[in-house]
């Protein structure tokens, strides 16, 4: 008969905790207009970074490699936008310094659901930004 109470207690809250959270959550997405704010909000000193990379002919093979295996599951087989990302071909993405592209992938937009990159070693992270920025040069 002890155990009853905090087994009571416990089921309470988690009954209300996530509830609380995911009210939350759904209170976030007014806040801010398009899904491309956060590569604006790229501090100076980032956006100036050189892509070590830019010259190298196998980086955006690289990089398309990688994108399949991290980034189409939300957005797009071809970059173009998915359910659950936006498209990496508009105009806020391939108009970006290389510079601050690599910023996003190093921290992400947790609180919007584009992970943080900063585990993948930095030249794959590179790697990555010629795939993108070579979709800006080609059709299709
Ligand atoms: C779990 C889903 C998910 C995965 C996986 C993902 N992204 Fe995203 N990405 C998002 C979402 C959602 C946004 C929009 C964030 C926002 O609203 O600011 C976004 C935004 C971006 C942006 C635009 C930055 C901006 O201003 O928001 C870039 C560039 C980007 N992602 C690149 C990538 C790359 C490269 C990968 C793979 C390494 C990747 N993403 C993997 C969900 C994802």
């Amino acid at each position: 008969m002890k155990l009853l109470l905090p087994i009571l207690i416990l089921f309470v809250f988690s009954e209300i905790a996530p509830r609380a959270g995911a009210q939350d959550h759904s209170n976030q997405p007014a806040k801010r207009d398009t899904a491309y704010d956060e590569i604006a909000q790229a501090p100076a000193k980032a956006r100036a970074k050189r892509n070590p990379l830019e010259s190298d002919p196998e980086a955006i093979a690289a990089g398309r490699a990688l994108f399949e295996q991290h980034c189409q599951e939300c957005h797009g087989r071809s970059a173009e936008g998915a359910r659950r990302g936006p498209s990496l071909r508009a105009q806020e993405v391939q108009t970006a310094e290389p510079g601050a592209i690599f910023w996003i992938l190093s921290n992400g937009v947790v609180r919007r659901g584009m992970p943080d990159w900063s585990k993948l070693p930095e030249p794959q992270r590179w790697e990555l930004v010629c795939f993108i920025k070579s979709l800006g040069k080609k059709p299709g």
